[in-house]
This record gives C-alpha cells, sequence and structure tokens, in this order.
C-alpha cells in the first residue's frame, strides 16, 4: 500500500529519461527524446520519451506510460519493486499505508502474496536478500557440479557442452540433507534458515526438522527480467520421481510470470523477430547450444496471459513449439486461450508440432539446426490450428456437426479484440459452417467487423478533434486549468461518447484530488493514477498528442478555444431542444432564452 502522494513525489523526482537511459540509449530529438522501441521490434525510432511530462509514448506499438510503467515492463519488475527501484535511485524511504482499506494504486500490478509478505516482514527480509541468497546458492551448485562426475558424465551423455553448461550456469545440488549448510556459514542461525526458507532452497517438515530441497539433482538457474536469479529447476539424473523439482513460488518466484531464458535471449528475439516457446529445459539450452537463442520456455506450467504480454511487447511473432503428442496439443490449446484476448493486429502466433517422439532438445541433435528452423517457418498460424482443433471433433457434413461448430468457436470470437483477426475467424467459420454472413453475425451477436473498420477509418478521415479531446489535452498538460471549466457544459453530454466521458473522468479526479493538483511542480502525468480507467488507452492516444507541445504553447488560447466551441455545442444542443417544442408550449422564459441564444 504505497499511497498516491508518495508515487506523486517520487515521480516528480525521478527524471524519467535517466530512468529509461539507463536500458535504453536516448537520442535527443526536438523537443523530446527517442529510440528505436524497446516494446517492438522497429528499425527506425518511434518510441519518444518528454522530459517536461516524463512520460513515454510508442508511435509504432502505442507502448505508454511514466518511469514506473516502464520498468514494469521493461524489466518485468512488480509495482512494488519499481517504485521501490526508483526510491532507492533519488534516495527515497517508501512508506507503507497502515489503512488496508485505503485505495492503493494500480493493484493489479502487485501480486497480493507480495505485498502481505511485504508489509508484514519487510525489516526482516528484503528481496535483496532473498537475490543474494540465490546467486550464493547458485555459485555453490557450480562448484559442487565441477567436482561431481556422475553430474558431469550425466550433462556429457546428454550431448552438452562446458561451454554451454557455464553460459547457462548449470549446477549441481549434491545428494545429503544439509549441504547448504556449507555454504551459508551462519546456517544454525535462526534468520539465514529464516531466509533459506523463504528463498524455497530449504523445507521446513511437520517436525521442525529442516532439511535441502534440491537434492542429487541438475541445477537450472532462473533469471527474471532483469537478470537475478529467482528460483531453479532440478532434474534427477536417474529415472526417478519428480523428474523435475522447481522452486515454489517465493516472493521472488512466480511461475506465471517467469519464462526460462527470457533475460538472455532478449538481443537474439530482436535480432530474429520472433521467439519460440518451448516445454523444457533442456530444449531452450540445446536449441541455444545449436545457434538458436531465441527460445524460452514455461516452467513446467500452461503458458499464461503474462507471459504471452511478456513477450508480445518483445516481437510480434511468438511460436509455440510443443510436443506433437496429446499434451503437447492441450497445452498449445491452453496458450491460444490465453492469447486471442492479447493478440492486435500485426501480432503473429503460430504452432510448431515435431514428429511424435520428437522433443526441440531431440530433434536439433538428430536434424541440426537448418531442419528445424525449416520446420519453424512451416509452423501452423493461429486461426489455421484453432479450427483445425475444433473440427478434429466434429462431422461438419452434417447439420449438427455445423451448429457445435458455430457453438464452439463464438466464445473464442468474442475474445478477439483485433479486426483483422476477427474477420478472418469470421470468413472462415462462413466457409466451414455453410452459414451465410448475415446470418452468422446475427447469431454470434457480434458486431459486424467490417462495420467496425469503416467506423474507425471515418473518424480518421475526418479528423476531428472534438473540444472534449481538445480541453483532456489541456487538462493532461495543466490540470489546474480545471478550474476554469464550468462543470455544467458536461451535464447532459451523451453517455456514449467515450471522449466526453473519458473528460469528465479526468475532471473527477482532479475534483477529488486537490491535494495532487495543487503541487506546484507538474511534472508528473495524471495518467499515473488513472491506470484502472476504462478510458486508459484512450487517455494515453490523447496524451500522447501533447509530445510535441513546448514550454512556448499558449494554453490559455487552446483551452479557452476549446472551452469556446463546447459551449457553442452545449447552446446548439439547447436551441434544439427548446425548438423542438412547439412555440405555444415554450415558457415566457425559455421564449427569452431561445431568442438570446439565437443572438450569440
Ligand atoms: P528431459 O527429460 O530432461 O529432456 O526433460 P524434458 O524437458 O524433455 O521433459 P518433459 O517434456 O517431460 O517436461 C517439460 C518440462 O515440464 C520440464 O522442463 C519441466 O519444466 C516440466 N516438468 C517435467 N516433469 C516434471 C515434474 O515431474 N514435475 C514438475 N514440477 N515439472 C516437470
Ligand atoms: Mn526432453
Amino acid at each position: 500500500m504505497i499511497p498516491q502522494l508518495f508515487i506523486h513525489d517520487l515521480l516528480s523526482r525521478v527524471d524519467i529519461v535517466d530512468a529509461i537511459d539507463r536500458h535504453v540509449p536516448l537520442k535527443k530529438a526536438g523537443a523530446n527524446f527517442i529510440a528505436c522501441c524497446p516494446f517492438h521490434s522497429e528499425k527506425t525510432p518511434s518510441f519518444t520519451v518528454s522530459q517536461t511530462k516524463q512520460f513515454y509514448h510508442c508511435f509504432g506499438c502505442g507502448a505508454h506510460g511514466n518511469a514506473i510503467n516502464f520498468l514494469i515492463d521493461y524489466g518485468g519488475l512488480s509495482f512494488v519493486e519499481a517504485v521501490s527501484d526508483l526510491a532507492a535511485n533519488v534516495g527515497l524511504q517508501v512508506p507503507q499505508e497502515s489503512d488496508k482499506t485505503s485505495k492503493e494504486v494500480n493493484s493489479n500490478d502487485v501480486p497480493q502474496s507480495y505485498i502481505n509478505e511485504h508489509s508484514t516482514h519487510s525489516s526482516e527480509i528484503s528481496s535483496q536478500d532473498l537475490i543474494a541468497v540465490m546467486q550464493t546458492a547458485t555459485q555453490f551448485y557450480r562448484e559442487k557440479l565441477k567436482v561431481s562426475e556422475k553430474a558431469i558424465a550425466y550433462l556429457k551423455e546428454r550431448g552438452l557442452s562446458g561451454k554451454i553448461a557455464a553460459r547457462f550456469a548449470i549446477g549441481y545440488a549434491p545428494a545429503g540433507w544439509q549441504n547448504l549448510g556449507e555454504v551459508f556459514p551462519d546456517y544454525k542461525s535462526e534468520s539465514i534458515r529464516k531466509l533459506l526458507v523463504k528463498a524455497g532452497l530449504v523445507i521446513t517438515n511437520d517436525d521442525s526438522n529442516q532439511y535441502d530441497r534440491f537434492r542429487d539433482r541438475i541445477m537450472f538457474p532462473i533469471l527474471n527480467q532483469r537478470g537475478q536469479i529467482v528460483g531453479f529447476g532440478g532434474r534427477v539424473l536417474e529415472q526417478e520421481e519428480p523428474k523435475y523439482l522447481n522452486s515454489p513460488e517465493t516472493a521472488l518466484f512466480e511461475k506465471g510470470r517467469e519464462l526460462y531464458n527470457l533475460f538472455s535471449s532478449r538481443h537474439a528475439i530482436r535480432e530474429a523477430n520472433c521467439v519460440v516457446v518451448v516445454e523444457g529445459y533442456m530444449d531452450v539450452i540445446m536449441l541455444s547450444q545449436h545457434g538458436i537463442d531465441y527460445a524460452v520456455a514455461t516452467l513446467g506450467t500452461a503458458t499464461t496471459s503474462l507471459h504471452i504480454q511478456k513477450l508480445l511487447r518483445q516481437t510480434d511473432n511468438i511460436i509455440f513449439c510443443f510436443d506433437g503428442d496429446n499434451a503437447g496439443k492441450k497445452a498449445a490449446w491452453r496458450a491460444l486461450e490465453n492469447s486471442l484476448a492479447l493478440i492486435s493486429d500485426g501480432k503473429y502466433l503460430s504452432f510448431l508440432f515435431l514428429p511424435e517422439g520428437d522433443d526441440p532438445d531431440s530433434y536439433i541433435r538428430n536434424y541440426g539446426k537448418e531442419s528445424f528452423e525449416k520446420k519453424l517457418k512451416q509452423s501452423i498460424p493461429l486461426t489455421e490450428f484453432l479450427f483445425a482443433e475444433i473440427c478434429s471433433e466434429l462431422n461438419l457434413q452434417s447439420l449438427e456437426g455445423r451448429a457445435k461448430l458455430v457453438n464452439d468457436v463464438k466464445p473464442l470470437l468474442h475474445q478477439v479484440k483485433a479486426s483483422a483477426l476477427s474477420l478472418i475467424l469470421l470468413n472462415r467459420l462462413v466457409e466451414l459452417s455453410g452459414i451465410n454472413r448475415n446470418e452468422l453475425e446475427e447469431l454470434l451477436q457480434i458486431r459486424p467487423p467490417g462495420r467496425k473498420i469503416r467506423k474507425l477509418e471515418n473518424l480518421a478521415r475526418r479528423q476531428l478533434t472534438t473540444p472534449y479531446r481538445r480541453l483532456i489535452r489541456a487538462l493532461i498538460y495543466n490540470p489546474n486549468y480545471s478550474v476554469k471549466l464550468d462543470r455544467n457544459l458536461l451535464v447532459e453530454c451523451s453517455v456514449s461518447d467515450e471522449e466526453a466521458n473519458a473528460l469528465k473522468e479526468l475532471i473527477g479526479f482532479i475534483d477529488t484530488h486537490p491535494h495532487l493538483i495543487k503541487k506546484t511542480k507538474l511534472t508528473t502525468s495524471l495518467l499515473t493514477f488513472l491506470q484502472d480507467s476504462p478510458y486508459r488507452s484512450l487517455l494515453e492516444k490523447i496524451e500522447s498528442e501533447i509530445l510535441e507541445w513546448g514550454d512556448s504553447i499558449d494554453l490559455e488560447v487552446e483551452f479557452l478555444g476549446a472551452l469556446e466551441k463546447l459551449q457553442q455545442i452545449h447552446r446548439n444542443r439547447r436551441m434544439t431542444e427548446l425548438r423542438s417544442k412547439s412555440l405555444n408550449k415554450l415558457t415566457e422564459e425559455e421564449k427569452r432564452e431561445l431568442q438570446r441564444l439565437a443572438m450569440l
């Protein structure tokens, strides 16, 4: 629970240009700074950072946010971590609001477990401590690998080179119950043990005895997006169960968030303009040994939406490469389901199923890099996989089969937000079901995508900048102007107008947070506090329009101009209203009003 006022103070002390430049070198360009966007691949820079307004915006992919958002999205940090990181840079102490009911900013990004653990134990264990422990353990396991003939023989047998083992920091946890005692000299001390338990390296059993979680296993360190070791996967050497043991969920490690090798593969992913998602650690490692460095693996869990979001920030192309068996198909289907809502047009997801009996590890060893890359090129597009899977259980010759097809596709189609993708799905459904387009749309209760696209085009053509939009821009630039805005002007605007509603929301926020607005320095974007707003993406787009505004902009003129337009709209509306009543039904007062309005 971090108070809003603190976020405001923090952001007004941090310079976003510094914060981003540390990760992505920025170049000055006019009033702003630019770079090639770190969230999608591009050759000419469209990622723009405003120093005066302290936000970034990519005109290519729409990535948008402040310094905190940047650390979350680029660095993979949680909200609390990002705030702590920035605070540490400017020497601020993060306060904790003890009141549990008070509204906490951006709760979406904060795993609940993390907050709780943090607020109750923060004085005892920090994530820095945990990371240090993981680092020490990794070092220990690596030393142990060097002296274990058995473990070395196992890796050799699997065809792993020494170089690649070093690159992935592979280690060996020796057999025995208390080996970690060797590396942590204060092992007997209560606080160290607590730390090791929190890190997931030591287990306390029912009799309060403590012992090492990983014993006699090959150890694969798992890095987060900052390159810190947050967990381990451990594989047995012989045939035993469980084959793989992963770190438990800890304050550092959430399986649904992390992807094995994502940190180290970032550059390769950008270069290849695609990422291959595989199932196993060994798959990633063996692919890398054969020169395919753009592979990542889920950690024994299904592919989550968070995984996909993370990957789509790095590249437009995701290839899921799963085993050809039933389990692989199932895993692929889960990935598909979790992707549909996240795909925007221009993103391309596909699936590669290897021949039965092969996984990427064995395939690349047997057939080599070229053959694997050829396979990648032949991967099945998402839409094709979707219909293939659904149709495999149906008889499309029968009416019942076709009805079921429509029924099965319906919930999937409803998730899709990308217009081109939904159009493709719909067209294919028309083909397969034999139901004509109009009836199908009726049946699916969807707005025809065709009309949606046309509407967007019209909007673009009209190039309309409504007074609402202009007022939003002005208020985002300087919220203090809100005092000059007559609230009555907003009362009657139609509920369907998104811009008007966004403006209302913005003003509502300004009205209820005078202490934030009164701060003289206005270097914190208002949007910082509206992350959960339904109008967020619209507001972000509008905020990006002020990127070119420098100190020379005459905000007064802009604001008053927009206000005048709004008053005009208001007047016209009132006049239409009055005129629609027949003259003899108007009161004297209304008649006078109409006369006055007509004069203006
Ligand atoms: P190798 O036998 O080492 O080649 O492993 P693999 O990667 O081919 O194994 P498999 O396809 O069986 O598993 C794929 C991934 O699922 C592994 O990398 C693990 O992350 C996970 N996994 C496999 N077996 C287990 C298990 O017994 N427990 C858990 N928690 N995860 C497992
Ligand atoms: Mn394998």
